[in-house]
């Protein structure tokens, strides 16, 4: 099979192609893959990493312990007692239980952290603002919540799949994608050619609105895959553990020809996703320049630092030209638009609660960061305060970031910008493959 999947969302032509099946409002925006990638990897990337390595960015308060709101019957692995032994419900198979160790073993959370940093984190300072927020308010003051340091909890392949994954992301998709009564699993494995084609006939049905909701869930899951697919665990003895690209596990989840069509338009999504979160990173910069914002830990030098870092990325976001425009984002009737975009709000923070319901601990502070960052992002979007405010008139001051939703945003958006890079060095494998 030719290494097609990671070259798509690409040019002119194969736009034409993909227009045939799903017409998207992304498709007809400039979105020229190879001026992303470019941008992205050679630009932003390394920035970006250098940013998130700092002390403001690394730690990040999460309740892991909340129970899932859901899935109370009995096999469900999301019940709170389960999660935390997420494998013994299904025993009877030999293998999957040592698959399930597995999970439990490199999905366990390293929760320490200094006593300098314990005492640091205590002084950091709040703002709060959630009336606009896209996502369920984690209960960050419950006695639950704990920081940890993400530098020391990498997402990485864990072994978590199986029915307990699969169960997150069909309820995910099919539960809160605004799903017609008859809709097709977006992604049942072996999906026939019948069956895909009922599912996009139904997505091309769809405004943009919820065609765009379903891509933006689409591309984050794409995106976790090309992680566990960069960061497979190659070898696992006593001695050693190593962690590295997975080429085939890479083309069973994204390759054209495997995944009959389906894998490149998930890397579509994530061009898309990606696209999203550079819009919403761009608006915000108003916030960001405010002469009393810092990013503050307490290190006035460091401090400092890193909020010109952070400009300079926000600056640079700013110059690229792609844009996606979200005031063609419920724009049609003010009513209708209303309630769309409140209905998109409720599906959103749904998909945040269902988070509480992952199994695997890892899994669960990654899913639970990279939503809460993309409910940030669409938070800024929608924000009228900051629309009031832009463009450029002055520092928007009514608009509000907790350090939460600063933190996720960040991380989750260099996890979108991991992934692009990661594309590239997955094309330069499969070229070595063939
Ligand atoms: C939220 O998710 C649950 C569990 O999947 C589902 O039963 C419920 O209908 C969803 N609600 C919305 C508004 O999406
Ligand atoms: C790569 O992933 C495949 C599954 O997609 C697996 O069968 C294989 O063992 C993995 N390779 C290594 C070296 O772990």
């Amino acid at each position: 099979p030719t290494p097609e999947g990671p070259r798509l969302c690409a040019g002119r032509a194969a736009g034409q192609v993909y227009r045939r099946r799903v017409s998207g409002y992304l498709d007809d925006c400039t979105c020229d893959v190879e001026t992303i990638d470019k941008f992205n990897n050679y630009r932003l990337f390394p920035r970006l990493q250098k940013l998130l390595e700092s002390d403001y960015f690394r730690y990040y308060k999460v309740n892991l312990k909340k129970p899932c709101p859901f899935w109370n019957d009995i096999n469900q692995c999301g019940r709170r007692d389960c999660a935390v032994k997420p494998c013994h419900s299904y025993s009877e198979e030999a293998n999957r239980i040592e698959e399930c160790e597995q999970a439990e073993r490199l999905g366990a959370v390293d929760e320490s952290l200094s006593e300098e940093t314990q005492k640091a984190v205590l002084q950091w300072t709040k703002h709060d603002d959630s009336s606009d927020s896209f996502c369920e308010i984690d209960d960050i003051q419950s006695p639950d919540a704990e920081y940890v340091d993400l530098l020391l909890n990498p997402e990485r392949y864990t072994g978590y799949k199986g029915p307990d994954a699969w169960r997150i992301w069909s309820v995910i998709y099919e539960e809160n994608c605004f799903k017609p009564q008859t809709i097709q699993r977006p992604l049942a494995s072996g999906q026939g050619k019948s069956k895909e084609n009922t599912f996009y006939n139904w997505l091309e049905g769809l405004c943009v609105e919820k065609r765009a909701f379903y891509r933006l869930i689409s591309g984050l899951h794409a995106s976790i895959n090309v992680h566990l697919s960069a960061r497979y665990l190659l070898q696992d003895t006593w001695l050693e553990k190593k962690w590295g690209h997975n080429v085939t596990e890479f083309q069973q989840r994204f390759d054209g020809i495997l995944t009959e069509g389906e894998g490149p338009r998930r890397l579509k999504n994530l061009y898309f996703l990606y696209l999203i979160e550079l819009r919403a990173l761009s608006k915000v910069l108003p916030f960001f320049e405010r002469p009393d914002f810092q990013l503050f830990t307490g290190n006035k030098v460091q401090d400092a630092e890193n909020k010109a870092l952070l400009l300079e990325i926000l600056h640079e976001i700013k110059s690229f030209p792609l844009h996606f425009d979200e005031n063609s984002f419920f724009a049609g009737d003010k009513n209708e638009a209303h309630k769309l975009k409140e209905d998109f709000r409720l599906h959103f923070r749904n998909i945040s609660r269902i988070m509480d319901c992952v199994g695997c601990f890892k899994c669960r502070l990654w899913g639970k960061l990279q939503t809460q960052g993309l409910g940030t992002a669409l938070k800024i979007l929608f924000s009228e305060k900051l629309i009031a405010n832009m463009p450029e008139s002055g520092p928007s001051y009514e608009f509000q970031l907790t350090r939460q939703e600063i933190v996720s945003l960040f991380n989750a958006f260099g996890r979108i910008s991991t992934s692009v890079r990661e594309l590239e060095n997955f094309r330069h494998l499969l070229q070595n493959v063939h």
